[in-house]
Order: C-alpha cells, then structure tokens, then sequence
C-alpha cells in the first residue's frame, strides 16, 4: 500500500511513523509534515488545506489510502473532494466534521439523542444573549463560539461579567469572524477529563484505549490554555465500568443518530468526556486523532494501523472486531514547546540532541513544529516536540520520557514537569 498522511504536527508524525512499520505499507508520504517526518517517511511540498494539489498527486501516484490527521482540511471537504474521484481516504466527510466544526450542531445532536452533556443555550444576538447571563444566578458560566477557533474559542467564566465579556468579543466584536456567528452559552462542568478516542466506519465503533491531555501551560494545571502539554495512555481514571458506561451512553447513540439522519459518521470520533461526581459527559467531539493524545496512544497500538486504517475507510471494520491489541505497558508524551508559547515566540533556534533520545529504548522523540534549516532541526512552531516513553509502569515511562527530554539541547526550549502525575496520585 502507498499511504498519503495529510498534516504536518505530532500527531501526523506518529501516523506516519506507525504506518511505515505495518508489512503491508510501501511508500508513506507526509504533506507537507515536518523535520521529524522527513527523517521517517517522504515529505511533499503540498499545504495540509491545498486540496485540488493533494487530490491530483493521490490520483497521479496511486495513492492506496489517506490519512488526514487535522480537522480543518476535513471540516473543509477534503474527504468528500478525494471519494468523488474514487480515492479511498480515513476521515468523516465536510457534513459529519461538524462534529468539530459546529458546536451548535453537536449540542443540538446531543440533546436530541440524550446524551449526557452540559446544559446549555444558543444565541446569535448579543443582547438576547446578555439577557440570559443576567437571568442566571451567578455560577461559572463557558462561552464558545460556535465554529473552528484553533482551540482559543473556548471561555470558562467564572462570573457573568466575564460571560458578558466572552459573548461581546464574539458576538459584537467579532473576534472569530463568521465561526463567531453563534455563541453556546453552557453549565460549567467539574471532574477530571479525559480523551476517548474510537475508530468508526459509519457504522462499527472500535475504542482505542483513553488517554488523558495536560491543557494548561504550567505544572499542576495551571496557566493559560495550550494545545496540549502532554498526554498519557492508558488512564487509570477512566475504568472499564465507566468506558462501559461512555460506549453505551455517548459512543453508540452519537454513531447511531448519525447515521439515521443520513449523516454517517467515519474516521476518529474524539470524544472529550468530563468525569463528573453525575457521570461521564460530553464536553466537545473532535473528529480526528488528538494531539498529543495520538502519540503515547499509537505508540501502544500493536495492531497493524494500515490495516486498521484501511478497514474503517473501507467500510469493513467488522472484520476487525477480534479487538485491538495494545502493549500493556503505559506510555507517556512529553510536550516540549518554544519560550514564550502560548503567547508569542520567536523561531529558528537549533535544536540538538533529539538522537540519543531517540536511543533510549522505547523512546520516540515526535516532531512537531520543527523545519530542517541547512540540515539542522530548528523550532518553527509553539509545540516542537512530542518526546514519548513507554516503561513497565507509569513512573517508568514518565522518567524515561523525561530523561530523554534532558538529553534534547534547545536554547529556550521547556515543558511541563508533572505529566501523567494525574494518574500516580
Ligand atoms: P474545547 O475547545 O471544546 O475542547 O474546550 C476546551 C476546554 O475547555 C476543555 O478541554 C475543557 O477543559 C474546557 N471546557 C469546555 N466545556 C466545558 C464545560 N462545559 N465545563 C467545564 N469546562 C469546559
Ligand atoms: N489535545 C487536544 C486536541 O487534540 O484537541
């Protein structure tokens, strides 16, 4: 098989990383990808959202299958663009990506399917808006804005001043443009998180094991909101009675209404679940492999992902039901990012080191923001490394994944201290 990985982050570099190993894979290319991918598979000089050129060079190359690892291209209509020339690709097509790319629609569906998710309502105009935050009693409200805001247009509010704010900066001032059209104004939720991710055909659901992401910047949960800062697969804190509880609950009835409202559902259904003191909810779908999550989770995966890939693009994840099989020793990923993210940072810093961590065993050092310059790895994003261990145990994984991190030379590169500290507490 030759497979295309569409994407150019962490997530896509383990894809591309995974799929090269199955005996069933010849060729793995990565458009555009990154430092790390160059190094592993075939980078292509094509954008991740270049539709028209991704199309042409899978029809010129014979492209078997597509693995499109970012929600935009999806949510933009890159797998109806590839069925419609007959090219088999992994990934919901445009109208079920607004899984992710409407959390109108999804909380709109959830309700309808009654699924256990935060109370909420839908506004478009802001002074009808304003009215109901002032008709709440004061609790902790969250504002979203209703379309694709790379991960910022979320906002836990504390009170309805903050809520007011929230609702005027998307609704007034339009700081998210048209994703900004409608607000969800929800009941804030308290428990713990955690990343349940499934491979779905439309119609079949297969669970990968769940995982758990570290949002904040800072040790201990604090900080300012990233795209992620680490993450570690599997999560004790999701049991088998509540993954029991979260396939029949949420996973089932959201696979099963989309389909009967003509709407099926294929690729990863990432379901961002909080563990409340009244069971699991629903927070947010994504509709693709988290990033980080994807990579201590693929790196336990020991079932041949090309087939696995395969199967559900194909339609034919049935006949994979014997199940996964997963290494049963945990892993861990370590998210190293430029000085000065989430806020602004600077580029273009020599980043040396990453091959002795390589060398430790069991130990993979993903590249995310990374660009090769004169033959050297530098930064070029915010997350720029994805530094990933498995150990017998967790605190075997987590030193391991932490020594390789102080192997890796960085001027000004840092991370989260305390990832996976979750789950040993
Ligand atoms: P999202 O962009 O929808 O993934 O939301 C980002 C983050 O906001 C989530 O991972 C949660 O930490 C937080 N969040 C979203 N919705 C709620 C809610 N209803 N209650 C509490 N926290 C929330
Ligand atoms: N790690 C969170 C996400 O991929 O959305």
């Amino acid at each position: 098989m030759k497979i295309l990985v569409v994407g150019s982050g962490g997530r896509e570099h383990v894809l591309a990383w995974k799929l090269s190993q199955s005996p069933s894979v010849e060729t793995v290319y990565c458009a555009p990808g990154n430092a790390g991918t160059a190094r592993d598979v075939r980078n292509l000089n094509i954008a991740s959202d270049d539709i028209p050129r991704l199309v042409k060079f899978a029809e010129e190359n014979g492209i078997d299958l597509t693995v499109v690892g970012p929600e935009a291209p999806l949510v933009a209509g890159i797998t109806d663009a590839f069925r419609q020339r007959g090219l088999l690709v992994f990934g919901p097509t445009a109208k079920a990506a607004q899984l992710e790319g409407s959390k109108v629609f999804t909380k709109k569906l959830l309700r309808r399917a009654n699924i256990p998710t935060a109370a909420f309502a839908v506004f478009s105009n802001y002074a009808e808006a304003e009215q109901y935050i002032n008709d709440c009693e004061e609790q902790p409200l969250v504002v979203k804005a209703d379309g694709l805001a790379a991960g910022k247009g979320v906002f836990v509010c504390a009170n309805r001043e903050e809520a007011r704010q929230a609702v005027r900066s998307i609704l007034a001032e339009k700081s998210f443009g048209d994703a900004g059209a409608q607000v969800v104004i929800e009941e804030c939720l308290v428990g713990q998180e955690a990343s349940i991710l499934a491979i779905v055909d439309g119609d079949t659901i297969i669970p990968l094991d769940v995982s758990q992401d570290h949002k904040r910047a800072l040790d201990g949960d604090l900080g300012p909101n990233t795209g992620g800062m680490g993450a570690y697969c599997p999560a004790p804190v999701v049991t088998p009675e509540i993954m029991d509880e979260i396939v029949r609950r949420v996973l089932i009835p959201t696979i099963h209404t989309m389909k009967r409202e003509d709407n099926p559902f294929s690729g990863v259904l990432y379901a961002g679940i909080m563990l409340t003191v009244g069971g699991p909810k629903v927070l947010e779908y994504n509709v693709r492999f988290g990033d980080p999550e994807a990579q201590p989770v693929l790196m336990r995966l020991k079932t041949d992902l090309a087939q696995l890939l395969f199967a559900a693009a194909s339609g034919k994840l049935h006949e994979m039901e014997t199940g996964l099989e997963f290494d049963p020793r945990p892993a861990v990923c370590v998210v190293m990012a430029s000085e000065g993210y989430p806020g602004g940072y600077s580029k273009g810093a020599v980043i040396s080191g990453i091959e002795e961590a390589d060398q430790l065993p069991d130990t993979k050092v993903f590249h995310a923001g990374t660009t090769l310059v004169d033959g050297q790895i530098t930064n070029s994003g915010g997350r720029v490394l994805g530094v990933t261990a498995m150990g017998d145990d967790l605190a075997a994984a987590k030193a391991r994944a932490y020594a390789a991190v102080d192997l890796i030379n960085w001027q000004g590169g840092w991370c989260r201290r305390d990832i996976s500290d979750k789950a040993l507490r």
